[in-house]
């Protein structure tokens, strides 16, 4: 890379998002001068303040502004006032779809054992990946209700999965895992014993892709028996690979047993376009404007963010930082707990690039 200029669109959102997103950029400034590359960055202020101004969400040609960039770094959406799922599809989504980022991938990774809620886990027994298919399946908004508000009434919400999608995602895990170059273990979680349509679908692709990885051992996991094992023996896993719905959900358990949301990055990818980085945590309404929450999940993207663009060593600055001070410094990883601001939080980071 060195002489390309990333040109980064900034999304700070709503809540807390804001605040996290002010150190993240500290901490770019700071690793940009350190590895000496290039960047620009443009603010854009879609979000819930700017929705109850003006009832937008996100127009088509925001979308085609936004394919402009190299990558979105994204604080949070989410606003006490708004009804809940308008900024949710509106804004968040839009972008994953608009953008084609078929991949939600999220590390699990435990980086001090006293922030663990399990027992008797060390760093080396929770480090695994989720790669989260992102663009179809109960996300896909498929569905109606018939007779709606009456006693017969029915909802049907529909999981659309179609071979493509399937197989793009299935590939991009197993050339993650190979890349990852770890236990070299891939592990499909689904549902095939209920789910017969859908996770017959997954199943078989998994199994003919799977052909072409001799090198990586190939695993199943019903997706209520992954939760178990994430509290159980976390130690087994390395890549797991799953369905939109269901990465929604054993990843927030992930976040939990890495220490909690304070520490919990996402990058919504598109191989071939425009990605997107984010913490996962939300937007924390009752945090806000308070410097008490920790901006680490939001560093941690940003690590993500510049890995996935080709700054690899840059990345991997970030994230050891970020080691380093989970580590040796905060008290907790919690809102308000950390023994420090979200500011100092920040400026810790920076002092360990
Ligand atoms: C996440 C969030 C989103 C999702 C919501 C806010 C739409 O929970 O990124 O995991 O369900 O994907
Ligand atoms: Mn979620």
């Amino acid at each position: 890379m060195g002489e390309k200029v990333q040109k980064i669109a900034v999304i700070p959102g709503d809540g807390t998002g804001p605040e996290v997103i002010r150190e993240g950029l500290k901490v770019l400034g700071a690793v940009s001068k350190k590895y000496n590359f290039k960047y620009e960055t443009k603010i854009f202020d879609f979000g819930g303040e700017r929705y109850l101004k003006t009832g937008k969400t996100l127009d088509d040609s925001d979308i085609e502004e936004l394919k402009k960039y190299s990558a979105i770094y994204l604080g949070a959406i989410g606003h006490p006032q708004v009804k809940p799922g308008i900024l949710e599809t509106g804004i968040l989504l839009k972008l994953r779809f608009s953008l084609d980022q078929y991949i939600n991938l999220r590390p699990v990774k435990l980086y001090n054992a006293n922030f663990c809620p399990l027992k008797d886990k060390k760093p080396e027994d929770i480090d695994f990946i989720v790669v989260r298919e992102n663009s179809e399946g109960l996300y896909k908004g498929m569905g109606e209700f018939q007779d709606k508000g009456t006693k017969d009434e029915v909802a049907i919400q529909i999981s659309y999965n179609t071979r493509k999608g399937v197989e793009r995602c299935l590939r991009y895990a197993f050339e993650y895992c190979r890349k990852r170059n770890r236990k070299k273990k891939l592990t499909l979680c689904g549902k095939t014993n209920v789910l017969t349509y859908a996770w017959d679908l997954w199943q078989r692709t998994f199994n003919e892709v799977a052909k072409e990885y001799p090198d990586i051992t190939t695993d199943y996991a019903h997706v209520d028996a992954t939760t178990m094992w994430f509290v159980k023996n976390p130690e087994w896993f390395d890549v797991i690979v799953t369905d939109n719905m269901f990465g929604d959900i054993i990843t927030d358990l992930g976040a939990m047993i890495q220490g909690g949301m304070g520490i919990a990055a996402g990058g919504n990818i598109n191989p071939q376009g425009v990605s997107m980085f984010e913490p996962i945590g939300g937007s924390a309404p009752k945090y806000t404007g308070k410097n008490v929450i920790n901006p680490l999940a939001a560093i941690c993207a940003l690590g993500m963010m510049l890995e996935n663009s080709g700054e690899i060593k840059a990345g991997k600055a970030v994230e050891d930082a970020v080691i380093k001070i989970v580590q040796t410094k905060l008290k907790s990883l919690a809102a308000g707990k950390m023994g420090y601001t979200t500011t100092e939080v920040g400026d810790l980071v920076v002092a360990n690039i």
